[in-house]
C-alpha cells in the first residue's frame, strides 16, 4: 500500500478559487478510505513550468489542469494517452516514478457521460451540433461528438485564429468518422442555431463573475438540447432561457464529476462513485 504522503494531487489553473474539484476529490479519498490531499493552486502562465517542477520534486501523484493551461500542459508532457494526443489538450496528468509527466484528457469522457446520464434518449447520430468556444474543453467536446458520429458539427469562437487551428487539427479525425466540421464566424453563429439538435457552450461565458453569452433566444428551437459546461451557477442564463422555451437542458456539474473520476482512478488505483450524497454536497456549495 502507498503511504499517506504519496497521496497528494491538485488542480492548477487561473482562476481556481471557485473550483469544486477539491471537494470532489476529498470526498472520493474518504469514500475509498485513503488518506491524502487534493488542493487547488492558482498558477499564472509564467509560473506554469516552475510549479510543475515543484510538484515533481514534492512527489505529487498527479494534477488536474484547467483554464487556461490545458494546451500548454499538453506540450509539457513526456507521454500522452491516445485521447489526449487526438484532442491536443491535457486536463489530467500522472507524475510517473521517474518524474516524467503522463498526460491524459478526461474531459471528453466527462462531457459524454454527463450527456448520457442527463439526456439518455438524445440521439446524436446523423444530427448537427454547434459548439461555442475553441479552447481545451471545446477540443474534448468536438472529439466526443465526432466519435458520436454526428452529421455536421459547427464551431464558433471569438478568436478566429484559434478556431481555424482547431478545425485544421480535427480535419483528419472528422474525415475518419465521416463527420463534417465547419467553422462559423463569431458574428454569424446565431444563423446556425435554428437547425441544430445540440448547442454546447464550451466557453467560460455565463460563469459567476464573467460576462454572459450574448445570445438571441428567438432563434432557438424548443427541440434543441442546450448543454452548458459552466457549473457555477448550475443554471446559467443560457440554460434558464432555454428551459423557458421548453428545450431539454444539460448542466455542467456532472461533466466535472465524471472527468474527476478518471483522474482519481489513474492516480489512486481505486474506482470512485458519484452518488446522491456527493451530488447534494456539491449542490450545497453552488
Ligand atoms: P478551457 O480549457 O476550459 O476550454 P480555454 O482554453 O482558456 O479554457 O478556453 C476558453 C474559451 O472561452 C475560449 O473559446 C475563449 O475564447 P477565445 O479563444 O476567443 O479567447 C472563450 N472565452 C473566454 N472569455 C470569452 C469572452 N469574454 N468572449 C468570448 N469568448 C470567451
Amino acid at each position: 500500500m502507498l503511504t499517506a504522503s504519496i497521496y497528494k494531487a491538485l488542480l492548477i489553473g487561473d482562476p481556481v478559487k471557485q473550483s469544486l474539484s477539491p471537494i470532489i476529490h476529498q470526498y472520493f479519498l474518504q469514500q475509498n478510505n485513503l488518506i491524502g490531499s487534493y488542493e487547488a493552486w492558482q498558477v499564472t502562465k509564467p509560473n506554469l513550468t516552475s510549479v510543475i517542477k515543484c510538484l515533481v520534486e514534492q512527489k505529487y501523484v498527479g494534477f488536474n489542469v484547467t483554464i487556461p493551461h490545458k494546451e500548454e500542459v499538453f506540450l509539457l508532457c513526456h507521454k500522452l494517452s491516445k485521447t489526449a494526443k487526438l484532442i491536443g489538450a491535457v486536463n489530467t496528468v500522472s507524475i510517473l516514478a521517474d518524474g516524467s509527466l503522463y498526460g491524459h484528457n478526461s474531459d471528453a469522457f466527462g462531457f459524454y457521460e454527463n450527456l448520457l446520464q442527463q439526456q439518455p434518449n438524445l440521439i446524436l447520430n446523423n444530427q448537427s451540433a454547434l459548439i461555442i468556444g475553441a479552447g481545451g474543453a471545446s477540443r474534448a467536446i468536438l472529439y466526443s461528438l465526432i466519435k458520436a458520429k454526428m452529421s455536421t458539427i459547427f464551431i464558433t469562437n471569438r478568436n478566429q485564429n484559434k478556431l481555424d487551428k482547431l478545425l485544421t487539427d480535427f480535419t483528419s479525425l472528422a474525415k475518419q468518422y465521416q463527420v463534417k466540421i465547419m467553422a462559423v464566424a463569431w458574428q454569424e453563429y446565431i444563423k446556425i442555431v435554428p437547425q441544430i439538435t445540440l448547442l454546447v457552450n464550451a466557453t467560460s461565458l455565463g460563469m459567476l463573475n464573467q460576462n454572459e453569452l450574448n445570445f438571441d433566444f428567438n432563434q432557438l428551437s424548443c427541440q434543441t438540447t442546450v448543454y452548458d459546461i459552466v457549473y457555477k451557477p448550475l443554471y446559467t442564463k443560457l440554460l434558464l432561457e432555454a428551459q423557458k422555451k421548453g428545450c431539454p437542458i444539460i448542466t455542467g456539474l456532472g461533466m466535472l464529476v465524471y472527468q474527476a473520476m478518471v483522474g482519481f482512478e489513474l492516480w489512486f488505483k481505486q474506482k470512485p462513485s458519484y452518488n446522491i450524497e456527493l451530488q447534494q454536497l456539491l449542490l450545497s456549495k453552488l
